[in-house]
């Protein structure tokens, strides 16, 4: 598993940001434990209507950069997959991680993070299992729910996927996707067809992946059930570069898994460019998908200043990637795993080619017309019938793939095959081995993956955690979120003054108008505007727009609008209103230049 947590830096910051966010999020609906009413169960959240709304801005904004304006298409594939799929993916047998069972209460834990929490190993998941079990025993580590002892505990691997079945009966079983990424890699001989058989080309998938994290914790950072934004980019290794041009510029804080390994390592500030350049990202795909993501990040509100790029340690990696970085955010003094950029060489199309009866290649043109030699074999079929029976065609199988990766095996009299562990002597004059030259076009290649994969519930976590602000206003303590107009989940807040008829009139027709806009807003009459004002503050809500006497006096008719963070006013003539806010929103016009 690559996912991850480190400590930062800087251990100075609190957890009172997190547990002051956890408890706004539940009172203002960004994000609540699920089935609360049956006592709530671990690893599942609910998405208040703010939170939802805040993530489906930040799924757009994701759409919008990483298909949309990169070119790539978009696929919605089923959450159950059936076994073989992960058979082939490798999840069955290495989607793992540690798990230590408490003597006494009985709770199971993740081993690693037991020791990570209270040792000073940084990467406890890369260590072989008798060397955690020996950590524990030698720091006499003690089970986080009731303080027992839990030296001398067999520490275990568990799956982490949900298994389920498919129909009636237990003959076809299922699992709940990991990872999106599957649902795209299975799909990819159709999706080569509708990218006309040519590379490089990309596919996104945004939707729910499931895992039975032995541990949920943190909020919604560590869940069972979340939303994963993937690309998997489809290359061919040889031919395809990505245009570095574009985002050579891109400035970025990197922490090379040299520097970590280092005593008195660091992260580095450099430039994509310069980390081609210099080797520190050996991948150019890698480094171009860095450099498209940093801007992103910090278009939805992720504070730069607690942003970096980390590179996997060896020992950390999944067992499908040869290269990956994370983007990391820093929250409560912690480093949290935001995204995995892995370079997945051809490990997925190759398996899944292996082990389907589908062909996960791409034909592959030459510039000109190649001559080659082929061993091929044209078996006798009235010999191998009679002899093998029903198993004759898997001996033309098995006589194909020998002439084909060892020729010198048809050189004597007979050739030895191996079928079902028995080996059988066949009489090479009855296989019609031959050699032949052959003129071919092209070849079948197996492309490699880029992939891109981002936690969208993290990144909401992030966005709040990053825009959360205290601050006193007229000599009262303020909470507001300080998110960026294009996530955040309500542009607007409407309010009459006070409970009067043409104030809430004029109030009810503006909504309407800036709705018609295209704007998100929300109405508001109850309480006084102080209170309305905070309660649109501690949601992140932009601006709002008040409608007092003075508009209904002025022949101008103006109203109020104030903005969130300076808690400025202007007043702005009610028919420019819709105009000027949209402009606001798309980056147009400032606030301060009204
Ligand atoms: N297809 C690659 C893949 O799934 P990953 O690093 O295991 O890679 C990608 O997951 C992202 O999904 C992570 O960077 C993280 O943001 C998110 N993620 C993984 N496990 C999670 C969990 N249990 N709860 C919330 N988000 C998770």
């Amino acid at each position: 598993m690559s996912e991850h947590e480190h400590a930062a830096a800087d251990e100075s910051t609190t957890e009172a940001t997190s547990e002051k966010l956890v408890e706004l999020a539940k009172r203002r609906g960004y994000f609540f434990q699920s089935s609360g009413a049956y006592g709530g169960v671990g690893g599942f959240y609910t998405f208040g209507p703010q939170g939802a709304s805040l993530k489906g801005n930040v799924e757009d904004a994701w759409r919008d950069r990483f298909a949309v304006a990169e070119g790539n298409m978009e696929i919605d594939a089923p959450t159950i997959m059936p076994e073989p799929v992960f058979e082939a993916s490798g999840h069955l047998d290495g989607f793992d991680d540690m798990l230590v069972e408490c003597p006494d209460c009985g709770e199971s834990h993740r081993a690693d993070h037991v020791v990570e929490d209270n040792t000073e190993y940084e990467d406890a998941e890369s260590l072989p299992i008798p060397e955690v079990e020996e950590v524990i025993a030698e720091y006499e580590l003690v089970c986080p729910s009731c303080g027992a002892g839990l030296a001398g505990q067999a520490v275990e691997t568990f799956n982490l996927m949900f298994a389920t079945n498919i129909g009636p009966g237990d003959s076809d079983p299922g699992y709940l996707r990991p990872e999106t990424a599957q649902g795209i890699f299975v799909e990819f001989p159709r999706l080569k067809e509708y990218a006309r058989n040519q590379l490089p080309f990309g596919v996104t998938q945004i939707g729910r992946a499931y895992r039975n994290e032995i541990s949920p914790r943190r909020s919604i950072i560590r869940v069972r059930e979340f939303t994963q934004a993937e690309l998997e980019y489809f290359i061919d290794p040889e031919e395809d570069d990505p245009d570095l041009e574009r985002v050579a510029d891109v400035e970025v804080t990197l922490y090379p898994a040299a520097e970590q390994n280092a005593e008195d390592g660091s992260p580095i500030e450099t430039t994509i460019g310069e980390a081609v350049e210099e080797g520190v990202i050996s991948s150019p795909w890698v480094a171009y998908f860095l450099g498209v993501a940093k801007p992103w990040y910090e278009g939805v509100g992720v504070d730069m200043d607690r942003f970096r790029f980390r590179q996997h340690l060896s020992g950390e990696r999944a067992h499908y990637a040869a290269d990956c970085w994370d983007a990391e955010g820093e929250i409560d003094g912690n480093w949290i795993e935001l995204a995995g950029f892995a370079y997945r060489s051809d490990y997925d199309l190759s398996k899944h080619e292996e082990y389907s009866e589908d062909r996960f290649t791409i034909f592959k043109q030459y510039d000109e017309p190649k001559t080659v030699e082929r061993a091929t074999v044209d078996p006798d079929m009235s010999y191998l019938g009679p002899e093998f029976g029903g198993a004759a065609q898997d001996v033309v199988d098995e006589l194909e793939a020998l002439a084909a990766r060892d020729r010198e095996a048809f050189a004597g009299e007979t050739v030895a095959i191996e079928l079902e562990d028995e080996t059988h002597e066949i009489p090479v004059e009855k296989t019609g081995f031959a050699v032949e030259e052959q003129t071919e076009a092209g070849e079948h290649i197996v492309p490699h993956v880029v992939e891109p994969s981002f936690g969208v519930g993290r990144l909401v976590y992030t966005v709040l955690h990053h825009a959360y602000r205290e601050d006193e206003v007229d000599g009262e303590q303020r909470t507001y979120l300080a998110l960026e107009p294009e996530v955040a989940p309500t542009f607007v807040g409407v309010f009459p003054l006070q409970s009067d008829d043409d104030l809430e009139t004029t109030a009810r027709e503006i909504v309407d108008d800036l709705r018609g806009a295209g704007l998100s807003v929300t109405y508001d009459d109850s309480g006084n505007i102080g209170r309305r004002y905070r309660r649109q503050d501690e949601v992140g809500t932009p601006f709002c727009v008040t409608v007092d006497y003075e508009t209904l006096e002025n022949e101008a008719t103006t109203v109020t609008v104030r903005e969130r963070d300076t808690t400025d006013q202007k007043r702005l003539p009610i028919d420019e209103l819709a105009e000027t806010l949209s402009a606001i929103r798309d980056g147009e016009l400032a606030f301060e230049e009204l």
